[in-house]
């Protein structure tokens, strides 16, 4: 712990886009413990499109190397396109600042164990930036889980989907997209927009609090929707965790329903842990005890953020490090390797709404809710979409 109890520290971030805009704004529009001293971003007009920017006098470099020129930082926060990670990380670790990095961290499990090390040589933290593993009643509701309380654990499902348009795809290179000169990206709701829930679920059944389950095997059916998109837009997954516990998620993007879910499940032994948008975290034992560990929306979105700085200061770590996305990353790979089946554009039809374009096929929310209630795939169930 530092002496200094004043000790601000020094916050770079490291791209903001569409998600590194919010801690901008939480650390503009609130006392996050400390202070923006500089942003890395290639894109033009920043100032133009975040007056706080100039208001501030937060001064903008278009490259890392341009920053550490002239500055030095105690903690990085990157948000920049997940195949960028890698090099950033290392050069934020080696220029003696601490790294929040978003997630996914990076594409290869060798890669994360690289980013670990360097973490380690740097005697500086890397914290990733998955918000359900900050979440205070996860985190209660995981070390109950380890306590054995619930007794082991025997299936998981949950659907999660959000609708994605033009826009969304239009916004950067990388979006959708399965690979980007020469380099792994693998843009997909299961590993970018709708990733946290799986993340969560394996987080959940992790031997320590900082690590979650691995991942063995998967099944599953993907398809692609919007014909615009290189990649599958469209998961039934089912995977194997150590222990042999079926892990069943649902994640699409060209849908009616702006968002469909979340809605999990998760059987023990012993309790029933149910949870969803707007509910909470809720376990219900076999001696008919409820438990509610309060909903997502009970501990801010960005701690991560708060957590992160308050840990600069400690000199301490917060709890989701590299391993904290390895199974995920694991899922990743795996259903990467599927098959992708294009869906019939007679089976999908265009919505409009607020100068957006939207993919939609039919019928694909009720394929979800079904297969999911029947710990399924939908082509199990002989639902064709
Ligand atoms: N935690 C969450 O809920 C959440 C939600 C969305 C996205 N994310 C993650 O945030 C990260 C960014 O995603 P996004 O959707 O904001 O991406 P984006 O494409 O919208 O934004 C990326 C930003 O990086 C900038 N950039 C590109 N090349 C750069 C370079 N060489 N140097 C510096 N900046 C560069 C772009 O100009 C842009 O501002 C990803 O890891 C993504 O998975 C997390």
């Amino acid at each position: 712990m530092r002496e200094n109890q004043e000790f601000r520290p020094r916050i770079l971030l490291v791209s903001v886009g569409m998600y590194g805009q919010k801690y901008l704004f939480e650390a503009t529009d609130h006392d996050v413990g400390g202070d923006v001293v500089g942003i890395v971003d290639v894109a033009d007009n920043l100032e133009k499109t975040f007056p706080v920017i100039s208001e501030r006098r937060i001064p903008v470099y278009r490259s890392l190397e341009s920053f550490f020129a002239r500055d030095r930082a105690d903690l990085a926060v990157i948000s920049s396109p997940i195949h960028l990670h890698t090099p950033m990380v290392l050069e934020c670790l080696k220029r003696g600042a601490n790294v929040l990095c978003e997630k996914p961290l990076c594409l290869t499990e060798e890669e994360t164990l690289k980013l670990a090390d360097a973490a380690k040589e740097a005697h500086r933290f890397l914290a990733l930036g998955w918000q359900l593993n900050y979440d205070r009643g996860v985190l209660a509701l995981k070390k109950d889980i380890l306590s054995g309380r619930f007794g082991k654990p025997l299936r998981l499902r949950c659907v999660h989907a959000m609708r994605r348009g033009r826009k969304y795809y239009e916004r950067s290179n990388w979006a959708g997209r399965i690979t980007l000169d020469g380099r792994e990206v693998f843009d997909s709701p299961f590993m970018n927009a709708c990733a946290h829930n799986f993340q969560l679920m394996t987080f959940l059944l992790g031997d320590t609090m900082e690590t979650a389950a691995d991942i063995l095997k998967a099944e599953g059916e993907l398809s692609r929707g919007n014909p615009d998109v290189e990649n599958y837009d469209i998961a039934a997954l089912r995977f194997t965790a150590r222990g042999d516990v079926p892990l069943l998620y649902y994640t699409a993007h060209p849908l009616q329903t702006k968002n469909l879910g979340q809605m999990g499940r998760a059987e023990f032994e012993h309790a029933t842990l149910t949870w969803g948008k707007g509910q909470p975290f809720l376990v219900h034992t076999e001696d008919d005890q409820e438990i509610d560990y309060g909903t997502d929306g009970n501990t801010p979105l960005m701690q991560k953020l708060y957590d992160a700085v308050k840990c600069t200061v400690e000199g301490t770590a917060p709890l989701c490090g590299p391993v904290a996305g390895l199974a995920h990353l694991r899922a990743v790979r795996m259903a990467q390797a599927l098959p992708v089946r294009d869906i019939d554009p007679a089976h999908a039809t265009y919505l409009e709404e607020a100068g957006d374009r939207f993919v939609c096929v039919s019928g694909l929310e009720e394929a979800f809710l079904a297969a999911s209630e029947a710990w399924a795939l939908p082509g199990e169930m002989g639902i064709a979409l």
